[in-house]
């Protein structure tokens, strides 16, 4: 079980990642944004009494300036601590400064995340209190938004599913408009369109799609935490990704991970805003201090708040 008190240093990894991100929206420059991001993170990673290691990054091996895979985060030799990072998820979003871009992490014990390589994954995700399995990776979307709706008493045509808008989703979305179902489109992010699909305030039910692994695994600590259920297969494409998967220990790479594969056990997760959007309220600034709003999760303490903290910089 993690130590519940990382929990409050996790919010101020996302938090200042978030704020220094913040400085640089509306600039119309993504990396500029991002690399903000990453070096606030690793500051402030650096800082805490631990011994991390990066399994869901920037980059893979050797990428530095960003947060590689394998990189060593921390300045003690205990605990041993997992972390995955997405410190800009919506760098366009961001550097546009239109909503949803957000700062994640998650972190957990050794071992316990899956370390996937930086390719796509198809992912699918839906919220709390639904009997196990009722969704399916490998199920026609038509089934999948009927069975749904059985179990959650509802008419098809009012279960909302949510998309990154991409051409490779066409199919997906032909059939929801087919079935008379609601589309949830997104233009970027979607470690917070998948958790929509976990919270009964965004009135999503179904999250569905390929998108990054990266952020495949942070939305799975997110879902874990809320009580969801997620399913994702990785998308390897070419010779490169397969040697990159093959490289993290991949060998099957056709499996179906459940989220129990994805996040084996306990997991901090905290997304911090930095423009406003539907999970938390971007960066705001009152009277010299940074408010920011991140939403904090904790498996193993029951624990899902949204939290705001005022930073001076
Ligand atoms: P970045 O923040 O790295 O730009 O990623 C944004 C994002 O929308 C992710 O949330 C999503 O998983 C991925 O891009 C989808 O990739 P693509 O834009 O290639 O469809």
């Amino acid at each position: 079980m993690l130590d519940p008190k990382l929990l409050d240093q996790i919010i101020d990894v996302a938090a200042i990642s978030a704020l220094k991100s913040s400085l640089l929206k509306g600039k119309g420059d993504k990396i500029a944004a991002d690399q903000a991001a990453v070096d606030a993170m690793r500051t402030q990673l650096n800082s805490m009494s631990i011994n991390g290691k990066v399994v869901i990054g920037e980059g893979e091996m050797d990428e530095a300036p960003m947060l590689y895979i394998g990189e060593t985060l921390g300045k003690s030799d205990q605990p041993k601590i997992d972390i995955a990072v997405d410190p800009l998820d919506g760098t366009k979003l961001a550097a546009n400064n239109q909503p949803n871009a957000i700062s994640v992490i998650s972190i957990s014990e050794e071992g316990m995340l899956l370390q996937a390589p930086d390719t796509y994954m198809d992912k699918i995700s839906v919220g709390p209190n639904l009997p196990e399995n009722i969704v399916d990776l490998d199920e026609d979307v038509k089934k999948n938004i009927k069975n749904l709706a059985i179990a959650k008493k509802k008419n098809t045509e009012d279960i909302c599913i949510c998309l990154l808008n991409r051409d490779r989703h066409e199919h997906f979305i032909e059939d929801i408009k087919s079935l008379g179902a609601k589309l949830k489109l997104i233009s970027d992010g979607d470690v917070a369109g998948s958790i929509f699909s976990a919270l009964e305030t965004s009135n999503v039910d179904m999250y569905l799609g390929t998108g990054g692994a990266p952020e495949g695994v942070l939305a799975a600590s997110a879902i874990k935490c809320l009580g969801g259920q997620f399913q994702a297969r990785l998308k390897i494409q070419d010779d490169d990704e397969i040697k990159r998967a093959k490289n993290l220990g991949i060998k099957d790479f056709d499996k179906k991970y459940f989220l129990n594969e994805l996040v084996k056990g306990d997991v901090i997760f905290c997304s911090s805003g930095v423009t406003d959007g539907e999970l938390v309220s971007g960066v705001k600034l009152k009277d010299k201090n940074y408010e920011i709003e991140t939403f904090a999760l904790h498996y193993s303490q029951k624990f899902f708040k949204k939290v705001k903290k005022k930073y001076k910089i």
